[in-house]
């Protein structure tokens, strides 16, 4: 089965989508894995680091996007034609393992939403709507890509800034969250907080399912050198007091002028510039991901 992966950080511009695409482009190139990237944020960012807005356009005119099946989620079609396998995008940057399930700008419409739980939440009489919302949180993701998970060594999915119900629900599909940070004070606070909502996001579902979500690491974007540079050097040292070594990533990731200008060409800096400082970084960032992934799953299968 596959590892369902989510990169998440209330911030934004922190270099989730960019961890994202290069991780996922890392592990089809390097590694011969088969790889689903999910775009969770309507920003599509992440699509459009893989494909190009005229590839994007086509795919959005024939409604071959995510927001195709979150409407079927919300308002169920019976006539709707079609399932997750014809909207997942084959082999992008030609790497045969390396597939997107691409976003969209409109991903779904909350007023939808709400009407249709409160609907839910008459029909099942006596249950409380706030009950109802968070069942469906749980599983709106996880439905959606049940079909495939086999088909996958990994599905990573970029999610949006902030905490919205794309993200939560992502999250609670997931086994592991990766999450890219800057080494600055508030962002540290940011990540304390994240990991209280997750606490409490498991907390809210212990009666009916335990939902086994766990840190895979916090991924430091480095700025590349000077007074800064020293300055998140300094506060990196901070953060290996605040976490337990498995909760980071000895790899960090430089900020790097040829990372950035991968995106003008629809394509990850690790395929674009392969030869690159950041592109070099993502690589090694990728060797220890398979790593701590195979450290987690014994760890599993010794505990069970
Ligand atoms: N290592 C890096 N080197 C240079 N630029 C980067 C790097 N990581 C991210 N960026 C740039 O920073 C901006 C924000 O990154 P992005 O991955 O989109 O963040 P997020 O998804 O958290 O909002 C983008 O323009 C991206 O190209
Ligand atoms: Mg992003």
């Amino acid at each position: 089965m596959g590892v369902i992966i989510s990169t998440v950080n209330m911030k934004g511009g922190v270099g989730k989508t960019t961890l994202t695409v290069n991780l996922a482009t890392c592990l089809a190139k390097h590694y011969d894995k088969r790889v689903l990237v999910l775009d969770l944020d309507s920003q599509i960012s992440a699509t459009l680091s893989m494909i190009s807005p005229h590839d994007f356009a086509k795919v959005r005119k024939k409604r071959r996007t995510l927001s195709y099946l979150l409407d079927n989620v919300i308002t169920p079609n019976p006539w709707s034609k079609l399932d997750i396998h014809d909207l997942i995008y084959p082999n992008v940057c030609n790497l045969e393992g390396l597939e997107l399930l691409p976003g969209d700008i409109e991903l779904y419409d909350e007023y939808l939403v709400s009407e249709m739980l409160h609907g839910k939440a008459l029909q099942e009489q006596g249950k409380e709507f706030q009950k109802v919302w968070d069942d469906f949180e749980l599983v709106m993701i996880k439905q959606l890509i049940e079909p495939v998970i086999d088909d996958y060594d990994f599905i990573i999915m970029d999610c949006a800034p902030g905490y919205n119900l794309m993200t939560r629900s992502g999250i609670a599909a997931s086994n592991f969250y990766l999450l890219p940070a800057r080494p600055e004070p508030l962002s540290l606070v940011g990540i304390q907080l994240l990991e209280r909502r997750i606490a409490k996001l498991k907390k809210n579902h212990q009666d009916t399912q335990t939902l086994n979500i766990n840190l895979l690491g916090i991924v430091f974007i480095l700025s590349a050198g000077g007074l800064m540079g020293r300055y998140y050097k300094q506060v990196m040292k901070r953060v290996r007091d605040d976490f337990y070594p498995h909760q980071l990533f000895e790899q960090s990731i430089p900020m790097d002028v040829n990372v950035a200008k991968a995106v003008d060409l629809f394509t990850p800096a690790v395929v674009a510039m392969p030869n690159s400082t950041g592109s070099k970084a993502f690589i090694k960032l990728t060797e220890e991901f398979l790593e701590k992934i195979k450290v987690s799953q014994k760890q599993l299968v010794t505990a069970g």
